[in-house]
């Protein structure tokens, strides 16, 4: 059973994504330092992506068992960086990492990131650039060249979807195994 959502979040993209989980599955959620000690079930844990990994993992593993987590980053969804955290965090299979684009604000970051995402969002914006050259950019790829020129922005979708599906169903089987008993 799912008892909360822990949230770890820098410029707000996880906190939305995380209220959103709250109100649509009627679980808590916490920001990750502040939930309480669960003891009555699992948590679902929401964070930013940096540098292909999720931040405040070792910490959170410490809030209590994670049954799922939800890496947010500025770049598309992809298979790719979903295997990537799991390499990196050493999740086990069994436990899924759902990738959900966020959105970008290099206004609110601490300065030492901000000098590294001016950096890195140039370098964004130029490959984005190139590519819409040759083929027209999907709705996730859009969004990022809006984050990557102008420092700002927001995904193409804040759709939790996948993740709600994902709980409800597992909701589904523990009733099914409970009726089977
Ligand atoms: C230093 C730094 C590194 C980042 N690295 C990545 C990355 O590797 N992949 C990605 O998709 N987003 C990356 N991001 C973008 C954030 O993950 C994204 O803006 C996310 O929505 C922030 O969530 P928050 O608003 O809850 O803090 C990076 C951001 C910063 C500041």
């Amino acid at each position: 059973m799912i008892a909360a959502i822990v949230y770890n979040s820098q410029t707000g993209s996880c906190k939305r994504y995380a209220d959103e989980l709250s109100r649509q599955l009627h679980i808590p959620a916490y920001a990750l330092g502040s939930a309480p000690t669960r003891a009555d079930g699992e948590l679902i844990f929401v964070s930013w992506i940096m540098a292909g990994s999720i931040m405040g993992w070792k910490k959170a593993k410490k809030a209590g068992s994670i049954a799922a987590v939800v890496a947010v980053g500025m770049a598309p969804a992809s298979e790719k960086t979903a295997e990537s955290i799991r390499a990196k965090c050493a999740i086990p299979s069994q436990k899924p990492v759902f990738v959900l684009q966020g959105g970008f604000n290099i206004n609110k970051l601490p300065a030492p990131m901000k000098l590294i995402m001016k950096w890195k969002t140039k370098d964004i914006a130029r490959q984005l650039e190139a590519k819409k050259e040759k083929t027209a950019l999907n709705a996730e790829e859009t969004a990022l060249l809006k984050m990557a020129r102008t420092g700002v922005g927001e995904p193409a979708d804040w759709n939790a979807a996948p993740v709600v599906d994902w709980v409800l169903n597992q909701y589904k089987s523990e009733g099914a195994l409970r009726q089977k008993d």
